[in-house]
């Protein structure tokens, strides 16, 4: 299932595809039952539709978020995070069945990928409201990096994706709310509301599974995260944090802190 979704180029194709089969494992759990895990192959890079074209950041033409073609451009870079992280939950699923994992690890990420799908549909629905849609803009390339980086290390993946990628999402949230808030665009400001309320858990996930991980290993969690985000994530930590909404998925400050542009490594 997981391959498949990754195997999937256009975007509300792969969205309803990982509802669907999201729907289907959280049946069969609801049921008592645990689906086989199984093994894949999924891809290095995951199925992408022909456009949004993908460009070098810096090329990537920047527009003022007070206009009306700067909201377009913010929803549009929204999309291209949501689509790339129901791949992201997918990938974490098909990659490293090598390594045994309670049920509940494949429960959180199944339940991921489906309101990461539901993220992405809610945001198109607001720029084709606008008259635009996801791949009317070029969008950001290199956002499967991380995944390459730290394809064969589960505990890398943890902290690099859910733990820095995805709690960052929890620090620029509330500023994109309120944008879209004072431009009275209200579909908008509830699929914002509905993507900060439910990233909070991916958050949690990340630190829960990376927490067993070390447990097994018997190692420091925190000196495991340093150690890995310094190996994987390419430049500091940028403040400021949004200490409440990370402290609520389990991230505490001396985890993300040391890692920061604001406290040089080793400060
Ligand atoms: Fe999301
Ligand atoms: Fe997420």
């Amino acid at each position: 299932m997981a391959e498949e979704v990754l195997r999937t180029a256009d975007g509300r194709e792969k969205t309803a595809l990982s509802r669907r089969y999201a729907a289907q494992w959280q049946a069969a759990r609801a049921d008592g039952n645990l689906p086989e895990i199984g093994s894949a192959n999924p891809p290095d890079r995951p199925a992408r539709p022909a456009e949004p074209a993908l460009l070098d950041p810096r090329d990537v033409p920047r527009r003022r978020p007070g206009t009306e073609a700067g909201r377009k451009a913010i929803l549009h870079a929204v999309a291209h995070i949501e689509l790339n992280a129901v791949d992201l939950h997918w990938d974490i699923i098909a990659r490293f069945t090598h390594v045994p994992m309670p049920p509940g690890f494949y429960d959180d990420w199944v339940k991921s990928a489906d309101e990461e799908s539901k993220h992405f549909n809610l945001i198109c629905d607001c720029l084709e409201a606008m008259g635009s849609h996801y791949g009317d803009l070029p969008a950001h390339a290199g956002m499967w990096r991380a995944a390459e980086d730290t394809a064969h290390d589960l505990m890398g993946r943890l902290a690099v994706v859910p733990m820095v990628l995805e709690a960052r999402g929890l620090d620029v949230t509330p500023g994109m709310i309120d944008l879209f808030e004072k431009a009275g665009v209200s579909d908008a400001v509830a699929a914002m509301q509905v993507i900060y309320a439910e990233e909070v858990h991916h958050v949690a996930y990340g630190s829960k599974w990376f927490h067993f991980l070390c447990g097994r290993e018997n190692t420091d969690p925190k000196d495991a995260f340093h150690d890995l985000v310094r190996r994987y994530f390419h430049g500091p930590l940028k403040p400021p944090f949004n200490e409440e909404k990370r402290a609520e998925a389990g991230l505490p400050p001396d985890f993300y802190w040391p890692l920061s542009e604001d406290r040089p490594l080793g400060e």
